[in-house]
């Protein structure tokens, strides 16, 4: 099928190359020259594993512009997956939606295409691109005769880190739509992921326990819901971790034990109850608050998912509380931060708990050293007033350092040689942010090792 992609950010970029690897020919339209030459020379401009692999492998079916009216015209199927940033109340700032409808439907030429929402977007928002698209076509003085579209939603639910086993290996594809054709369209294109029919990509083979994939076809504003409610839901069972973990610290309880306790009951699942420093990056702090946005036009509360967030802020606090309770005083204190990016896997520094951490102990007078192995260009160009703290090695952190947080559970943190560090240091602190380090261990290696919650 031919597949139009307008954005190509994570979620545009991941859901055209994979759909050009499946064998749909794919044009990406992105207004930034810069990005679309990258592309074409088969760089990827985000950094997210396995992506220029997947470039390379889909290439003949792929093309990339800065044109609408190379992309747009003879499409089936039409995503729009551009930035929603947050406006200063917390709604979603759709500006770029509403100029790529207006610029999708002066580009329309086809018997039937389908304009998909792939962007988080409040919900109702389907409508209003529908709305958008029918006047900017309604004005085109070129329009054709014969042509229809409808909007559908298909929400993404990718992890940065891990955007394309989630794409094409997902637990569940969700379609909205209120017009029968739209779910036929789309049902097509994704028939070989749902039926896991396709060869997966040399790099990443297809899990051994993969099956056909559920699709839920449902209504337009059930689909855009689902996607805040899931997201809101994964950020509140971490947050519900950490709460629990803060009581844990109080009582004397081991909330790596608790969770793993809690988690083995099929009905609550082990994952997203990592404890620790909290949840960043460019969705749960957005989506939650938009979610409580979007109730309050309705003159709905959302306390749990209030609740949440604040518990996820405290998170942060507690971090600096933590370091502020084992040195007594941060003035002065040399104090080493290791990962920046939000997660592992990216260098995606977006609404990081770093950032925070950083700040406040700069704001108590620490001396901070900040590294991360892939985030550090981007650090320097989003956070120059912070740049000066970075360091180069990981030996800089630990030299003459009063405490140590890690931060981001990298692998190459988690694989250290820690027993060399420890002498490097002033007084051997190590602060465990995320709970993924082997308390006894590094206690045997000579750490005072303190977690975030305990
Ligand atoms: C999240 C969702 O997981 C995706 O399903 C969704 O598509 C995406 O948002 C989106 O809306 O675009 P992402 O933000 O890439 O994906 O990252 P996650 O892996 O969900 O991690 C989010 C944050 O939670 C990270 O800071 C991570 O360190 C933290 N986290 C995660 C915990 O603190 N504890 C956990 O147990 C799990």
């Amino acid at each position: 099928m031919k597949v139009c992609v307008v954005g190509t950010g994570y979620v545009g970029l991941t859901t055209g190359v994979s759909l050009a690897f499946l064998g749909h020919e794919v044009t990406c339209v992105d207004l930034d020259q810069a990005k679309v030459d990258m592309l074409r020379g088969g760089k990827c401009p985000i950094y997210e594993p396995g992506m220029e692999d997947l470039l390379a492998e889909a290439a003949s079916n792929l093309t990339f512009t800065t044109s609408y009216s190379e992309a747009v015209p003879g499409a089936d199927v039409v995503f729009v997956a551009v930035q929603t940033p947050s406006a200063a109340d917390g709604s979603p700032d759709l500006r770029y939606l509403s100029s790529a409808a207006e610029s999708v439907a002066h580009a329309l030429n086809h018997d039937f295409t389908v304009v998909v929402n792939k962007s988080t977007v409040p919900i109702g928002s389907g409508n209003w691109v529908d709305a958008i698209l029918r006047e900017s076509f309604a004005t085109r003085e070129d329009r054709p005769a014969g042509v229809e579209f409808a909007v559908a939603s298909n929400p993404e639910f990718l992890r940065e880190g891990n955007a394309i086993a989630d794409t094409l290996y997902p637990d569940r594809i969700v379609i909205g739509s209120d017009n029968p054709r739209s779910l036929e369209v789309l049902n097509r294109l994704y028939r070989p992921i749902i039926n896991q029919t396709f060869t997966p990509p040399t790099f990443l083979p297809r899990p051994e326990d993969a099956t056909a994939v559920p699709l839920v076809s449902t209504d337009l504003a059930s689909a855009e819901l689902i996607k805040y409610a899931a997201n809101a839901f994964l950020a509140l069972k971490i947050s519900y971790a950490n709460e629990i973990g803060q009581l844990a610290a109080k009582v004397g309880a081991d909330i790596t034990e608790v969770v793993r306790g809690m988690g083995l009951d099929q009905r609550i699942g082990s994952r997203f109850l990592q404890p620790g420093v909290g949840w960043g990056g460019s969705c749960f702090g957005k989506d939650t608050k938009a979610l409580v946005a979007t109730a309050a036009e309705y003159n709905l509360e959302m306390p749990i998912v209030r609740a949440a967030r604040e518990v996820n802020t405290r998170q942060r606090a507690v971090a600096v509380e933590r370091l502020q309770d084992e040195l007594r005083i941060l003035k002065g204190r040399k104090i080493g931060l290791l990962g920046l990016a939000f997660k592992p896997n990216t260098d995606d520094l977006r609404d990081a708990a770093s950032l925070d951490i950083a700040k406040s102990l700069i704001a108590r007078g620490a001396r901070v050293k900040l590294h991360d192995p892939v985030a550090t260009e981007r650090f320097k160009a989003e956070q120059p007033e912070l740049a000066p703290y970075l360091a180069s090695t990981i030996d800089e952190v630990f030299a003459d350092c009063d405490a140590v947080v890690l931060v981001t559970e990298w692998a190459q943190y988690l694989e250290l040689d820690w027993s060399k560090f420890v002498g490097l240091m002033r007084t051997p602190i190590l602060l465990d942010g995320r709970h993924v380090l082997d308390p006894d261990r590094m206690r045997r290696l000579g750490y005072r090792y303190v977690a975030v919650s305990g």
